[in-house]
């Protein structure tokens, strides 16, 4: 739409870099955050909704329109002051378009139009989960292509081959529930609040992971998509029989944390190794708030080295959503002219149109 990128180069030398502003409103986070060359993080600014949701154990999409609309003017604002960056010397917005809330991912792309329009900026859309396969290449030393990324979140579980930053095509996802959505269900029967992952993740680290036997669902499937449902009726169902008469601080607790997830990170471990062997390839990237268990990050990354293959694992702090994943695709994305006009619209579901094609 409007505007163009400045000119980076003056001959061969390059002459300023290329800050583009990230909004993130998909889900319970307020985001925005500028990068500079895709690689340069010079702020970061996230506003969390975790509060709000806690005491109803997940998110009301209703309210978190509502508080998306009460924080983002503040965000950008701050990411903005943050950088030391004016909105006329950005060279680009990038805004999440999908899969998420709709309601909330609309309050992030009428922010992103609107400063787009006002400052002539060219406007980019971008997808969340491909976003979130960028907080890998923001460490110090990046993976190269191809690589297999495996996005686990509280909504989804899907597995990539990305052959360039443009073009991730999708190998395997969940029939039903999300990794995440399974951490965060079974904490709340296990009573242990919202959201669940960090806390079973902490629970776990002082329990026996061999202590229930749970199976490890759809691990000898052919294919690679994942099934975490069937999991959380084992765990509701052990519980029925074996409840946590000394609460969610006991051993038997922590205990059964530790199995329930190192069954799901057994079957993330095995299908992403899989995934990488099936398709030729030696470098693995985690993405997504699960990407931050510590479990799966030492599992996998054990086996990867057993394998000769390279795990690249996030920062924590990118694993989670945030504006900086959305700013650093943003800059390929303008690279390669991919900018949008004033219709940019939401989607809900994981189906972008590059996949759509390819599927
Ligand atoms: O990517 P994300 O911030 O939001 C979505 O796009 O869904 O992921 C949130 C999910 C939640 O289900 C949360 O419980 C999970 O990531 N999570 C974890 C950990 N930290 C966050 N799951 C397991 N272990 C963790 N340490
Ligand atoms: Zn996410």
């Amino acid at each position: 739409m409007c505007g163009s990128p400045k000119r980076l180069y003056r001959g061969n030398v390059k002459i300023s870099a290329m800050r583009i502003l990230g909004i993130e409103s998909s889900c319970d986070e307020t985001a925005a955050a500028v990068v500079a060359d895709g690689r340069s993080i010079l702020s970061s600014v996230v506003a969390s909704q975790i509060p709000v949701h806690a005491r109803f154990g997940g998110v009301v999409p209703e309210l978190a329109s509502r508080e998306h609309l009460r924080s983002i003017i503040t965000v950008v604002d701050e990411a903005l002051e943050q950088a030391g960056a004016s909105l006329d010397a950005l060279d680009a917005i990038a805004v999440t378009q999908g899969p998420g809330l709709v309601g909330s991912l609309l309050i992030g792309l009428g922010v992103a139009k609107s400063l787009a329009l006002a400052h002539q900026k060219p406007l980019i859309g971008i997808n969340h989960l491909e976003a979130h396969i960028m907080a890998a290449f923001l460490s110090q030393k990046p993976p190269s292509f191809p690589l297999v990324a495996l996005v686990v979140s509280g909504g989804h579980t899907n597995l990539y081959l990305v052959r360039d930053y443009l073009s991730m095509e999708l190998l395997g996802q969940t029939r039903d529930d999300a990794a995440g959505e399974a951490f965060d269900k079974v904490a709340k029967v296990m009573g242990l609040g919202y959201p669940g992952g960090v806390v079973i993740d902490k629970l776990a680290s002082k329990g026996n992971p061999d202590a229930v036997a749970f199976t490890r669902p759809m691990i000898g499937s052919e294919t690679l998509d994942f099934s975490f449902s069937g999991l959380k009726t084992a765990v509701i169902n052990h519980l029925r029989e074996h409840p946590l008469s000394e609460g969610p601080d006991s051993q038997a607790a922590a205990d059964l944390a530790a199995s329930f997830q190192e069954a799901i990170v057994d079957v993330l471990t095995f299908k992403t190794i899989q995934a990488a062997e099936r398709h030729g390839v030696t470098e693995i990237a985690l993405a997504g708030g699960v990407a931050a268990n510590s479990r799966l990050r030492r599992k996998i990354g054990a086996e990867a080295r057993a394998k000769g293959m390279n795990l690249n694992a996030p920062d924590v702090s990118l694993c989670t959503d945030n504006a900086v994943m959305v700013a650093a695709l943003g800059y390929h994305r303008l690279q390669a002219g991919l900018i949008e006009g004033l219709e940019l619209d939401a989607y809900s579901r994981a189906v972008t149109p590059w996949m759509a094609a390819h599927q």
